[in-house]
């Protein structure tokens, strides 16, 4: 049996997915191989390649003068290959703190440049939340600003994409195809796709035409934007299994109604979980209403001491991996498009009947 999975990532697929990947890995469409076995330049894997693209391209409405880059590295090698890439002459940048991930993106930017945290951190009524734009410190001269739209650890979102007249850069690891998004106000969007888009090992990055060629000249050539989207992501050997199985993702999404589909059922289940965690004495979220992450809902339970017995007796009944992060504890379920309503609702049943016997 398939138990519910909440983990930040790497994070439940759908099993359609799986199936499908495990129908076809030890001969791949009848040609007697498995894809992982493939040349990633042989016609077959660049036609899967390409597809995974296309689709990605409808599900997000990507303009024409954008590129999408399949790479490696994680999203922790972009807070590296931005500033490479984006700093320019000048060598500043805005980045908006709101929690760790904004956090650590930050300090490997200032390594390479001169960089302005701005800080969006406030609190309302005693919740952690996200400040109004208008207090916000922005630079005039900023080559760039950065933001991480979901906080995956702190479980804190943006409700509105930042304004401003720079080019903007946000890391969506944990909140991309989770809803609609206009990919026209960014200069670059990037995510590591171990939670919405596929298995670890892939990284995403959707970047303007006119920012693809500004790296400095003695940075790697892996990790020039502009050099990766002229070799069509494949400088060096990608990572051919995890953009395959990304494909079959991105076609499940389609198949089940698109973004806008996953959205609906995302907001109905961040809905049922935060409205049960209100309703209750015996947990907590943290977070301003309107700064709630729809797909991290971090919570604690009114007494820390029974952590450990939830976190067992979840696991006895098929609710896995919902331990807060290690730097934070508590508990985080992670409720990314792969976990379905009911799952959601398991959880709430057990918690609920956790509180009662245990409250
Ligand atoms: C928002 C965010 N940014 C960056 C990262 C780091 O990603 P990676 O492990 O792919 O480097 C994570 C990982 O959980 C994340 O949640």
């Amino acid at each position: 049996m398939r138990a519910y999975n909440f983990c930040a990532g790497p994070a439940a697929l759908p099993t359609a997915v799986l199936e499908k990947a495990q129908a076809e890995l030890l001969d791949w469409h009848g040609k007697g191989l498995s894809i992982m076995e493939m040349s990633h330049r042989s016609k077959d894997y660049v036609a899967v390649a390409e597809k995974a693209e296309a689709d990605l391209r409808k599900l997000m409405n990507i303009p024409e003068n954008y590129k999408v880059l399949f790479l490696q590295g994680g999203a922790s090698l972009q807070f590296s290959a931005i500033p490479l890439n984006l700093l320019g002459k000048n060598s500043k940048a805005d980045y908006i703190h709101t929690g760790i991930w904004s956090e650590k993106a930050t300090q490997e930017a200032q390594r390479y440049g001169d960089i302005h945290i701005v800080e969006a951190g406030t609190t309302i009524e005693g919740k952690l939340a996200i400040s109004e734009q208008s207090t916000w410190d922005l630079s005039d001269d900023a080559a760039y600003v950065h933001y991480a739209d979901n906080e995956t650890i702190g479980g804190i979102q943006f409700a509105n994409i930042p304004e401003t007249n720079k080019p903007l850069v946000s890391d969506l690891s944990s909140s991309i195809l989770s809803a609609p998004l206009d990919v026209s106000k960014f200069g670059l969007i990037y995510a590591g796709a171990q939670k919405n888009i596929g298995p670890a090992g892939l990284t995403l990055v959707i970047v303007r035409d006119d920012l693809l060629d500004q790296a400095k000249p003695e940075i790697p050539s892996l990790l020039k934007y502009g050099a990766q989207a002229k070799n069509d992501s494949m400088v060096n050997t990608p990572a051919t299994y995890a953009w395959y199985l990304s494909g079959l993702v991105f076609e499940w999404l389609l198949e089940q109604g698109g973004v806008d589909a996953m959205h609906k059922t995302n907001l109905e289940k961040s809905k049922l979980l935060y409205g049960y965690i209100d309703s209750s004495d015996f947990y907590n979220n943290p977070i301003a209403v309107q700064n709630r992450s729809i797909m991290n809902v971090p919570f604690t339970l009114a007494d820390a001491a029974l952590d450990k017995l939830f976190l067992k007796e979840a696991e006895e009944n098929h609710l896995l991996n919902l331990a807060g992060h290690r730097s934070v504890g508590g508990m985080r379920a992670s409720i990314y498009n792969a976990v379905p309503l009911e799952g959601v609702q398991a959880l709430v049943n057990f918690m609920d009947d956790f509180a009662q016997r245990n409250g």
